[in-house]
């Protein structure tokens, strides 16, 4: 029995049970039978949970990008890799066929060669959903260089951050970007970020939108015609499997953001597996993951689970309303798409729209739908299932992190019966388990507690850049031997996972993990902000919301001041960017605050959202009469 394609819920019991017997056995047969080695590993795992170091594969040489590309080249050479849809539908689609995709990626790692980029030098990669990005991430996997891909709707500080964070010596970049109706001057932020960047030595421009930019002499290129003088041969790097792959940050409860690094050869048989089983994807289906390649949904979704599968899969460089909401439908039928993976946000920001826009489309091709990056709610899970998937597409609610590298928690379409808001079974591999607050495992069905990992899965991240510390206190020191996931989850009567929400300081708004001392920090920078506190609220399309809670040094400014509300959520753009902007700000006199001085989001939560008859407690607060002026102000 080959278990790297699972038919039916009795197969998936099996093959999970067979998994947690012997995690090592799992792992490797999938390593031996589905990839490409230079050298075979000379021990499949080895694991120290202290450390905590893990080491999948050690020993193994390889090259991801031959996985995802060469090796498909004798059979496949013509089938299309990506179909890249732009912005504008009256621009014609771009089908990369593997031959083409391999020449592209030889090219583009010979440019970096050129400029002297070197096995684990860092590039920052800050780019629209255009080709180019994931050529450029495989060009440098290619010569076993380190990618750090920025989400290109930062900020100039939050990329100058993180490209100092890892010392990028280069950039990757675009003059601008499309998004709908609007153009994003790229380079320019890009500008602004490197008078802060001083490791960054060359940066290359690739030609999107024609609009004006300033090249810096000896730092600044087009990337065209480098890339027209470079050849279209060059041989793979041979890695080790622990060999870096790339940098990813994502947000945590304190200050700076977290470098997620995740290695070669372990990551590569993750995402493997999971996007074949987790998608069922078969034959000449098309792939389709809208979520932006700057999260970890588009590294391991869009580009390196399909390539190592051979698969056709679509970069859209848009967005779902232009031009206008019936935009999704219309790429699923011109085309034929098979899968569908998005974000609730998204199902829940189209529901809203006149079902005449999904009608319009006979979405015929589609077999299987996937969401990912938050709950479902059970009305955006219904409208997705009756209006996209005509009750005829199993979803998949697929529940993961940018730390786990692929996904871990999901229904197996075909196999594992779905209930809505349930993300249901962890996948063969991954031992999923709840633990009480005293660090007890909670036993048995029909509980909730705090969602761990037990036993380390191939594509779980190595570390955080340059702060290993961190990582041990973040993950590791939560519970013995196990993984926290930092989320909370209840196990019902039949097993099933459903994921209730964070029980850290990371909100999820609309599927972005973002931490609430970063914002805080950025809106005391306001010279007018004593203090403030971020929390999150129900909202109907993000899923939460931001509520902030500010304290100004002159209590004499007017409470009403919509000013200070604007200036506030400029300074939240210009230091993270727009995501992380705040629905809404109340002004307070103070925050209510416990003896040690810690302030209580936990109340400011409850007000924020309404619920005001759950405040609890308010008897260790060294300011209890706050409260009180906090629930007479609210902004509801
Ligand atoms: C956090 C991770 C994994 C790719 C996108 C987000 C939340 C993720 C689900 C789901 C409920 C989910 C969790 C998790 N989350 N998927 N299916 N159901 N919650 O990656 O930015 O690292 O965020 O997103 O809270 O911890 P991320």
């Amino acid at each position: 029995m080959s278990n790297y394609h699972i038919k039916g819920l009795k197969e998936y019991f099996q093959v999970y049970g067979m998994a947690v017997d012997d995690p090592e056995q799992f792992w490797e047969e999938i390593a031996e039978e589905n990839f490409v080695w230079r050298k075979y590993w000379d021990s499949v795992l080895d694991w120290d949970f202290e450390k905590p170091e893990v080491k999948w594969f050690d020993g193994a040489q390889l090259n991801i990008t031959e996985n995802c590309i060469d090796r498909h080249l004798n059979h496949h050479g013509d089938k299309t890799a990506f179909i890249f849809e732009p912005n504008d539908p009256s621009e014609a689609a771009e089908h990369i066929s593997y031959k083409d995709l391999h020449k592209r990626v030889c090219k583009f790692a010979n440019v970096l060669k050129s400029k002297g980029i070197k096995r684990g030098d860092r590039v920052c990669i800050y780019l629209p959903m255009i080709p180019e990005l994931a050529v450029s991430m495989l060009a440098c996997a290619r010569i076993g260089a380190i990618h750090s891909v920025v989400f290109a709707g930062f900020s100039s500080v939050a990329l100058s951050t993180r490209i100092n964070d890892a010392s990028c010596k280069m950039v990757i970049t675009s003059d601008g970007s499309y998004r709908g109706t609007k153009k994003v001057d790229l380079k320019v932020i890009v500008d602004d970020a490197l008078n802060n960047s001083p490791s960054v030595e060359d940066v290359l421009v690739v030609k999107r939108t024609g609009c004006e930019v300033v090249l810096k002499e000896g730092r600044d290129e087009w990337l065209a015609p480098l890339l027209e003088n470079s050849s279209i041969e060059c041989i793979a790097e041979t890695l080790e499997a622990e060999d870096p792959l790339f940098i990813l940050y994502t947000s945590g409860s304190t200050g700076k953001p977290k470098g997620m690094l995740h290695t070669t050869a372990g990551y590569m048989v993750n995402v493997a597996y999971t996007f074949k089983n987790v998608f069922q994807y078969k034959g000449d289906d098309v792939f389709w993951c809208s979520a932006d390649i700057g999260w970890i949904t588009g590294h391991s979704y869009t580009v390196y689970g399909p390539l190592i599968n051979g698969a056709t899969s679509i970069i859209y460089e848009g967005v779902p309303n232009f031009p206008d909401w019936g935009r999704f439908w219309a790429l699923i039928d011109k085309h034929q798409v098979s899968q569908l993976y998005t974000a609730p946000t998204a199902i829940r920001a189209l529901a809203k729209e006149n079902l005449s826009y999904v009608e319009k489309y006979k979405l015929t091709s589609l077999k299987v739908l996937g969401t990912v990056g938050e709950p479902i709610n059970e009305e955006a899970w219904h409208w997705y299932n009756n209006n996209v998937g005509k009750k005829d597409c199993p979803i998949a609610d697929t529940w993961w992190q940018t730390e786990t590298g692929g996904i871990m928690i999901s229904p197996i379409p075909f196999s594992t019966p779905t209930i809505p808001t349930f993300a249901t079974l962890p996948l063969p591999g991954i031992q999923a388990c709840l633990m009480d607050e005293q660090g007890k495992e909670i036993k048995g069905n029909r509980v909730e507690g705090r969602l761990c990992i037990k036993f380390p899965w191939p594509s779980i991240a190595r570390t955080i850049w340059g702060d290993h510390k961190r990582y041990k206190d973040t993950y590791f020191s939560t519970f013995e031997n196990k993984y926290f996931t930092g989320d909370r989850a209840l196990r019902d009567a039949t097993g099933y996972y459903r994921i209730t929400g964070r029980v850290d300081d990371v909100i999820i708004v609309s599927g972005h993990n973002l931490g609430t001392a970063p914002i805080e920090d950025a809106i005391n920078e306001h010279p007018a902000v004593a203090e403030s506190a971020i929390v999150g609220f129900p909202h109907d399309i993000k899923g939460n919301a931001l509520y902030g809670y500010v304290t100004l040094k002159d209590s004499g400014l007017s409470i009403d001041n919509d000013h200070l509300r604007k200036e506030i959520n400029l300074i939240i753009t210009e230091k993270i960017g727009p995501i992380a902007k705040l629905d809404k700000i109340q002004f307070t006199s103070a925050l209510p605050q416990t003896r040690s001085g810690k302030i209580m989001r936990r109340i400011l939560r409850r007000i924020a959202s309404g619920d005001v008859d759950n405040i609890g407690d308010i008897s260790t607060l060294i300011n209890p009469e706050t409260v009180k002026d906090v629930m007479d102000n609210v902004l509801l």
